[in-house]
């Protein structure tokens, strides 16, 4: 009777064990199969990026708009899947998509060697320059890099201008803060004298605050790519995303999404 169950059990458990190994199986396998089956593909951004992502007014109701989000949507449409967008802090979107809480990360991020040793990267699909924003007022004060020293550099936590700022003004003081907004508004309030952005993200939050320029500071190597973040292995939704991209570089599409969105931000 003992024997007969002993028996029982580890045939059981030898099935489960089974079972468990083709579940397993199936989640890793073909990502894309994956999306078009769940009919939906999730992407996570973080909002605060203008014109590339940022909070809009689309028919009275708050949503996420930007030409990140149309590249997403047409990433999407090629599936022939509905996008769904999860915003979240800039520093968190690598561990979301580590985490499976997206498929694919569209946040104006450049691709660098240290971000692509835990994930994937597209190819880069729009490339913009840094820039440095401060109060108009202080036009003639900061001029050059030496300019900066003793000042106080407002940049976004787990960005490539946190990297850029610690590296190219030692001498100032560089606090990082989880979004650009907050950033603008400790410059407006004197709390910061300066911060580091791309170029679109600076020329539209300046249209939209006149107390703020852009600096006549040039920072080195000053070229940043963005690219779509994948999750490692997923070779076959790296594939669709390129391939979208694609589409959309030859028929020049991105500059003018890139137009479109930064109307959007001065016409708010
Ligand atoms: N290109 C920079 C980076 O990859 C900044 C991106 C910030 N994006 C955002 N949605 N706030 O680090």
């Amino acid at each position: 009777m003992k024997k007969h169950l002993v028996k029982i059990i580890s045939v059981a458990l030898i099935v489960s064990s089974s079972i468990g190994l083709f579940g397993c199986k199936s989640s890793t396998g073909n990502k894309v199969d994956e999306i078009k089956k769940a009919g939906v593909i999730l992407v996570g951004t973080s909002g605060d990026y203008p014109p590339y992502e940022f909070h809009g007014d689309v028919n009275g109701k708050d949503e996420i708009v930007g030409f990140d989000i149309e590249i997403a949507k047409q990433i999407a449409k090629d599936l022939g899947v509905k996008l769904v967008i999860k915003d979240m802090k800039f520093d968190a979107l690598l561990a979301s998509l580590n985490t499976n809480k997206v498929d694919f990360v569209m946040a104006g991020m450049t691709p660098t060697p240290e971000r692509a040793t835990s994930v994937d990267f597209s190819k880069i699909y729009y490339t913009a320059v840094q820039t440095i924003v401060i109060r108009a007022k202080d036009k003639d004060l900061i001029k050059n890099l030496a300019d900066l020293k003793d000042k106080v550099i407002a940049v976004q936590k787990g960005s490539i201008q946190e990297g850029i700022a610690k590296e190219q003004l030692p001498n100032s003081k560089v606090i990082a803060l989880p979004k650009i907004s907050d950033e603008i508004l400790e410059l407006k309030n004197n709390k910061v004298d300066a911060l580091i952005v791309e170029a679109p993200v600076a020329a539209a939050y300046i249209s939209n605050n006149k107390d703020l320029i852009i600096a006549e500071v040039k920072l080195q190597g000053d070229d940043s790519g963005s690219a779509v973040g994948i999750k490692k292995g997923n070779t076959a939704l790296v594939d669709a995303v390129n391939k979208t991209l694609d589409k959309l570089i030859t028929e020049k599409q991105i500059d003018k999404l890139v137009t479109d969105a930064t109307d959007k931000v001065i016409a708010k």
